[in-house]
């Protein structure tokens, strides 16, 4: 079975940049930079995480945000992802990047996206990686810092595929972002946001983020399974839904496994990704594993999970072939 999912090719629709940044890459960057996070080793940082919840983990994932300064800080981040994932047969990768995380400290836009794009540039030729952006925006920061960067996100429209919403969910519903993804849409973006894993008003949030924002994808999704009108809705709908098992453990203290099972026998399109790989200690195919550890997945599951992510991924139909 492991060598099923080693042997497979895949493709990765949840994966935030930032939430690939290794401890080592951490240390090294925060000195070459002359940035003081506070650690005498990448083996401090490690000790230093205590993650629970989603606000425990942000926390650190915002602080070591401070490191990465530079447009090949940005490069080296990416293209390290890249290089870690091509060794698992991934081929295709969607990922995130939180352009406020940055620019809130004096990181310019365009140092971020550039650095980021000539790392995707290099990965394809290089190492046979493709892939597509997704811009988040922080739902913890305001609509109109939303909007902003989504302003500073046009002349780059080439370069970004969609956008997503993501950082912490609670009292910060779909709705307060909802001019901001109709302006997104207008523009020619695809759409999709989280919906973490038991948040507060988390079926709310969900109908929101269909009926109002109309996405073109869910990220996590697990509680649709709460409210049959949800499973209905993004099953007539044919919306993919990306989940993270590893990531869920943090939270719910299981991989979540008996829901993925339940939303695969609904006929939902879920999917599996890492999230935040570097934090919860798993690249993508450890997050197949986990499936595999916990609840005996078969191969013909894992085949099933590994297809639907091609078919909901936002390749063109033409380019989705070549995959499938
Ligand atoms: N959830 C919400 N926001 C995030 C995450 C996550 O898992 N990772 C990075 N930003
Ligand atoms: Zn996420």
């Amino acid at each position: 079975m492991t060598d099923l999912i080693q042997q497979l090719p895949k493709a990765e629709l949840h994966v935030h940049l930032e939430g690939t940044f290794e401890p080592e890459h951490i240390y090294q960057m925060a000195q070459r930079n002359s940035i003081d996070l506070g650690y005498e080793s990448p083996q401090a940082i490690v000790e230093a995480y205590d993650f629970h919840d989603l606000p425990s983990f942000l926390s650190f994932y915002y602080a070591a945000m401070n490191a990465l300064q530079t447009e090949q800080d940005f490069y080296d981040l990416t293209y390290a992802y890249f290089e870690k994932v091509a060794a698992e047969n991934v081929v295709y990768v969607e990922p995130f990047f939180d352009p406020q995380g940055h620019t809130s400290r004096g990181v310019a836009f365009d140092t971020v996206i550039r650095g980021i794009h000539r790392a995707q540039l290099d990965a394809e030729k290089q190492l046979g990686v493709q892939s597509n952006l997704i811009m988040c925006f922080l739902r913890d920061m305001s609509a109109d810092s939303a909007l902003e960067h989504l302003q500073m996100a046009l002349p780059y429209k080439d370069w970004i595929i969609g956008v997503g919403l993501d950082s912490d969910e609670k009292d910060n519903p779909p709705s307060k972002f909802a001019e901001v993804f109709e302006r997104a849409r207008a523009a020619g973006f695809k759409l999709t946001m989280h919906c973490d894993v038991n948040q507060k008003d988390i079926v709310e949030h969900m109908h929101e983020t269909l009926d109002l924002i109309a996405v073109d994808r869910i990220d996590h999704g697990i509680n649709s399974l709460d409210d049959p009108a949800l499973i209905h809705k993004i099953k007539s709908l044919g919306l993919g839904l990306t989940v993270c098992p590893v990531s869920n453990h943090f939270v719910v203290q299981s991989y979540t496994t008996s829901e993925i099972r339940a939303m695969l026998k609904h006929g939902l399109k879920v999917t599996i990704n890492s999230d935040d790989p570097a934090y919860f200690g798993a690249y993508l195919n450890d997050n197949f594993r986990a499936l595999v550890n916990e609840a005996a997945f078969s191969s013909a599951e894992i085949a099933t999970l590994v297809k639907n992510a091609f078919e909901v991924s936002w390749l063109s139909d033409a380019e989705k072939t070549s995959y499938l």
